[in-house]
């Protein structure tokens, strides 16, 4: 089977297989692995300093000479941020974690500080980042500008066709389709409210007609079957985050991983309630006592500083019951493998299913 097409070739790999980026969970040695093994690597970098993503960056340069992807997240951030809405949310934060023995450190308002991709893109030029891509929102026209010309191939993220059509006016030069089944958040963002949920079966076609880009199809790409799936609909190639999260190159801590092995693909829920964005994860006691309290999640990411440290203490302490746990519907197909061990199973199943579907044509025939 040969692999060559216009993903291969705008990004200057052999498969057409990208590891999607997972904040959280993604480590350098992820990223590399799968850029050695001849597919994309991409290094999740949204919402941290130049600093660390300079240091992230040389960490995946040490392990690799291929080309590899840094994702970074393209949204704006809150202008007004309601002090009553934060204060009912840092109480019941403080009385939830009190009653678990849990040591919760509230966020200050008035001291909140966020990082954006503004102070990035300098670091990803002067690194000589070959792909870039973004979610949430599109960077401005001078940032995409500068990439570009630099030589740089962007990939911006789309859940409908509406987006899809934002990005390709925008030249982008892949396109994510992701689907509803798709681990993590939702990459909207052509609305604050309630995200488009459409699934990759359907997203995919629709918005390979619809635009002039290749897609990338993602969301329940959990193997070599899947994959062939996506490309039958008109990808030209996969994204894939759920069937790397127990790899050995995982920074997912064990219960995570035990989690994520034995969940049902209804467990993996959607939510708002950790983040202040809409994700799939695995629903937890976190999530449902912030349900239960019938306050409204503050926006992005002012409710990610809420719950920060509950998270942070259980990731330390492996409690998978007070942290985030995003996974797709198909996390469950994970296997414990390392990275590249894993790749190489989407190729030879990729492969076989090629070879089928070529022999289930003939016997129609
Ligand atoms: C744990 C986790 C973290 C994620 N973090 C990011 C991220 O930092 N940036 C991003 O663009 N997408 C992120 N995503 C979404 C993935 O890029 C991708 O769309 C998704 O994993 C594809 O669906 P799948 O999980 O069914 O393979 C994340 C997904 C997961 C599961």
């Amino acid at each position: 089977m040969k692999w060559h097409n216009k993903v291969t070739s705008l990004l200057n790999i052999t498969y057409p297989v990208i590891q999607a980026p997972m904040l959280g969970i993604t480590t350098p040695e992820m990223v590399a692995a799968v850029s050695n093994a001849g597919g994309l690597g991409s290094l999740p970098v949204g919402g941290l300093s130049a600093d660390q993503t300079r240091e992230l960056i040389r960490a995946v340069k040490e392990r690799t000479n291929k080309p590899f992807a840094v994702n970074l997240f393209a949204h704006s951030n809150p202008i007004y941020i309601d002090p009553l809405a934060f204060s009912a949310m840092q109480q019941f934060l403080t009385t939830f974690a009190a009653a678990h023995e849990i040591a919760y450190v509230p966020p200050v308002l008035d001291l909140l500080k966020y990082n954006t991709y503004h102070h990035q893109i300098d670091v990803l030029l002067s690194e000589k980042i070959a792909v870039v891509s973004f979610t949430f929102g599109i960077p401005e026209d001078e940032y995409i500008a500068t990439l570009k010309n630099r030589g740089a191939r962007l990939i911006g993220t789309a859940t409908c066709v509406e987006e899809a059509l934002l990005l390709d006016n925008k030249f982008v030069d892949l396109i994510t389709a992701q689907g509803a089944e798709a681990g993590g958040h939702r990459g909207t963002f052509i609305t604050d409210g309630p995200p488009p949920m459409i699934g990759t079966m359907s997203l995919v076609p629709q918005i390979v007609d619809a635009t002039r880009r290749p897609v990338l199809a993602a969301g329940g790409i959990a193997d070599g079957s899947t994959m062939m799936a996506a490309m039958m609909l008109g990808a030209q190639g996969v994204q894939v985050g759920s069937a790397f999260l127990v790899c050995n190159e995982s920074s997912a801590p064990v219960s995570h991983k035990h989690r994520i092995q034995n969940a049902s693909a209804s467990d993996a829920i959607l939510t708002r309630n950790l983040s202040g964005r809409w994700a799939r994860g695995i629903e937890n006691k976190l999530i449902r006592a912030i349900s239960e309290s019938g306050l409204t999640p503050l926006p992005y990411p002012v409710q990610q500083s809420l719950t920060a440290s509950i998270r942070s203490f259980a990731q330390q302490k492996d409690l998978a019951d007070f942290t985030t746990m995003w996974a797709g519907q198909s996390a469950s197909k994970a296997v414990r493998k390392s990275a590249a061990a894993i790749f190489q199973s989407f190729i030879d199943q990729a492969q076989t299913s090629f070879e089928q579907i070529e022999k289930h044509v003939q016997v129609r025939d």
